[in-house]
């Protein structure tokens, strides 16, 4: 790897400057007045006047190491929904350790905006055996690779308040479930393809981790390590979780049928796996509008030493004819970041025939076409020269004005153990753009209180909330006993570029959780999931967390919705970037 595509000394680099860039604006700065959210036939509530970054509305608690969710003084919490709770008429169940989280109204295809009631599209990314299938050791028998499979996945919860409480509609028609046994179609260049066994259709979605929005009001669910499943690819079949042992891959499951992103419509129950979007550790994807109308894809690769990726569509986003974008994201320029250069490198067969038809340089795999490109992705991006970088958690897009915010959770084979947040200024603030600055905007560590920042969130202000994913094993322990319990922080976003941000502790979850998911509702009220309390436990006798039904119950995670005064401007509204012309 050259020095100047060697993402440690990139970080020190900057970082070593941050002293030079305080007091002095930076480009980006002047951008809010150019561009506004705009959303599929309905108005946007936030202007740009109102999108002003705010100190916290709330005091920050102190570290903590309960099994309990904390929150400051004047918010509270109801759990919505847990592992095993029935949620739809043909009687399936809320999978496992909940993740993304998306809040569709209810009304939002009449353009309305419910706030009261919706569908609730949420992730199950994966499995805790020892709760799901009381698997305690040896080859798994097919029942409990049946609970197993059951558990995993996307579901679309209906959900209302009903006297002033959230209830869950389960004899709603609208109530779906993709588990690892639902057929899905596939979409873009590698559906059908060799790589893929000829595969137009596949059996299940699993790994599903964090996620995203689109404009015209779908869902993107990021399957993220689904080697644990079966495995990495046709010749390394296996995978941790002992499905391929147990026999549990007769209907031509293969690792390639996993790894992409796939596209939910949560009010006709569509699902499309989006194989132009590559196949890797796809974490999460933030969507924008470039300048002349393209849809743009921001994605990490979270594994460690991976890349930072953007797919540009070749189409143009129509906001006035929902179904017109249901394809979109099928044809496209799949890129990879360089952050040494900064530049996006196209991720394509042609032009690059001979380096991709070496199989030494693309780990081995023999790359033939723009399907095994995709399909082995990671491989040939980092051939191709992506920065090889530390673990792209999320990725969200400034509503304010439109910079693009990566939380690098941590890397320990860098030395990286706190981790950053990065924030990419596309040149001429335009998401389409082929070149980009970087710079960090705040630091993991004692200083900052925080460590391994994992999904984040914008509010109405454009200030930022972060949720940290410390390891359960590591949690309270030598160098990360000072954050206490994964954490919720708020990070207001006024001084990005001059200086590092400060983070206000919002809320610490129960022992040995990660919260994951954060969406908001309306400007009072946020959901968020709470993954693996109690994941140490090693005796479902006696479990080490109890949360949330409290002493003598095993853990469950669990989704819920956090509400008091958070002090936003006004209604909130999804938001989603467009310059204006
Ligand atoms: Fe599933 Fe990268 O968090
Ligand atoms: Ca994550
Ligand atoms: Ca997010
Ligand atoms: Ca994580």
């Amino acid at each position: 790897m050259s020095e100047q595509n060697n993402w440690k000394n990139l970080l020190q680099h900057r970082i070593s400057r941050r002293g030079f860039l305080r007091g002095i604006s930076v480009a980006g700065a002047g951008m809010a007045a150019s561009m506004l959210p705009v959303r599929l036939a309905r108005t946007a509530a936030l202007s740009a006047s109102a999108a002003r970054s705010m100190g916290p509305s709330f005091t920050p608690i102190a570290p903590s190491s309960a099994d309990d969710l904390v929150l400051p003084e004047g918010f509270s919490y109801q759990v919505i929904i847990k592992r095993g709770d029935v949620f739809t008429r043909d009687g399936r169940v809320f999978g496992d350790n909940a993740d993304w989280t998306g809040w569709y109204p209810i009304d939002a295809l009449k353009g309305g905006s419910s706030a009261e009631e919706g569908l609730l599209v949420v992730n199950n990314e994966y499995i805790n055996p020892l709760f799901v299938s009381g698997y305690v050791g040896g080859v798994k028998t097919l029942d409990q690779v049946a609970k197993e499979k059951a558990a995993v996945g996307i579901c679309v919860v209906h959900i209302r308040k009903e006297n002033g409480k959230w209830v869950v509609v389960s004899d709603s028609p609208l109530a779906r479930r993709y588990d690892a046994t639902d057929r899905i179609a596939v979409g873009g260049p590698a559906a059908g393809s060799a790589a893929l066994n000829g595969a137009t259709e596949v059996i299940g979605t699993l790994a599903n981790c964090s996620g995203g929005q689109t404009p015209w009001l779908t869902a993107l669910s990021c399957e993220e390590n689904y080697q644990d499943y079966y495995g990495e690819d046709k010749n390394t079949l296996g995978g941790g979780y002992g499905w391929h042992d147990a026999g549990a891959d007769t209907e031509g499951q293969i690792p390639e049928h996993y790894g992409w992103v796939v596209e939910v419509d949560p009010y006709s129950g569509r699902a499309v796996k989006r194989t132009a979007l590559g196949r890797f550790r796809h974490e999460n994807v933030a969507i924008a509008i470039g300048k002349s109308g393209k849809v743009v894809a921001y994605m990490g690769d979270d594994k460690r030493d991976e890349c930072v990726y953007k797919f540009v569509s070749s189409k143009t986003y129509d906001p006035n004819n929902r179904e017109a974008n249901f394809d979109i994201l099928d044809e496209g320029t799949l890129y990879v970041a360089n952050f040494g250069r900064g530049t996006w490198v196209p991720v394509v067969w042609e032009g690059n025939e001979q380096l991709l038809g070496d199989p030494s340089k693309v780990g081995g795999y023999t790359i033939a076409s723009q399907a095994d490109v995709l399909t082995y992705c990671a491989q040939a991006a980092r051939a191709l020269g992506g920065t090889r970088t530390d673990r792209p958690e999320d990725i969200e897009i400034n509503p304010a004005n439109g910079d693009v915010y990566i939380a690098f959770t941590n890397n320990s084979s860098h030395g990286n153990f706190h981790g950053q947040i990065v924030r990419l200024l596309e040149d001429g603030g335009d998401h389409e753009a082929l070149t980009f600055s970087w710079d960090i905007f705040a630091v993991g560590g004692p200083q900052s209180g925080f460590s391994s920042p994992d999904n984040l969130v914008f509010d109405t202000n454009g200030d930022l909330w972060m949720v940290t994913d410390v390891s359960s094993s590591s949690l309270n322990k030598g160098i990360y006993k000072f954050m206490g319990n994964n954490s919720m922080f708020y990070l207001p976003t006024a001084n990005a570029g001059q200086g590092t941000a400060p983070a206000y502790l919002f809320a610490a979850g129960p022992v040995e959780c990660e919260m994951t998911g954060p969406t908001w509702v309306d400007g009072s009220t946020l959901i968020l999931a709470v993954q693996h309390p109690g994941e140490e436990t090693e005796e479902p006798a006696a479990p080490t967390s109890n949360w949330p039904d409290g002493p003598g119950t095993e853990p469950r995670a669990s989704v819920l919705a956090i509400t008091g005064p958070f002090n936003q401007s006004g209604k909130y509204d999804p938001l989603f970037y467009i310059p204006q012309a």
